[in-house]
């Protein structure tokens, strides 16, 4: 293999080793939902930005689009799944597990990066 080749191969495997950003928007979201949002009881609405609803397949790792990472204080999976929130992206780092809605996520608020579900 030449050099050239061998850069463009280790770009392509370092690439496609990251966690895929979570689905959002109008698109088909997968198998399962979960509302992620900015503020404590998860007020406010979609419309003013403080709302995103996420589109998960069971036991993929996912990030968090970078309009919401790092500013997830509630979150609501729907009630067919429970859900992993990480520290960081592609699902490491310090981790909080929720089983139904959490309107306040307390010392994990403002922290998610990335995030896994199961079905329940
Ligand atoms: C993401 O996590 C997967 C599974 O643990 C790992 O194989 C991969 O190397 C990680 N990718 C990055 C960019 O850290
Ligand atoms: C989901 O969470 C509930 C409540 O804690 C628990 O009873 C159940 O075993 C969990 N299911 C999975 C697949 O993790």
């Amino acid at each position: 293999m030449n050099s050239i080749t061998s850069i463009l191969v280790l770009a392509f495997a370092a690439t496609s080793m990251a966690a895929e950003v979570c689905r959002s928007g109008s698109g088909d979201l997968g198998q399962s939902r979960v509302l992620l949002c900015k503020e404590v009881g998860c007020t406010g609405s979609p419309e003013t930005g403080a709302q995103l609803q996420i589109g998960v397949n069971y036991g993929t790792c996912c990030d968090i689009p970078t309009t919401f990472a790092n500013q997830v204080a509630a979150v609501s999976p729907n009630s067919e799944i429970n859900c992993t929130l990480f520290d960081n992206t592609n699902c490491t780092g310090t981790s909080v597990t929720v089983t139904g809605r959490v309107n306040d996520l307390g010392s994990f608020r403002n922290r998610a990066e990335s995030l896994t579900c199961v079905h329940k």
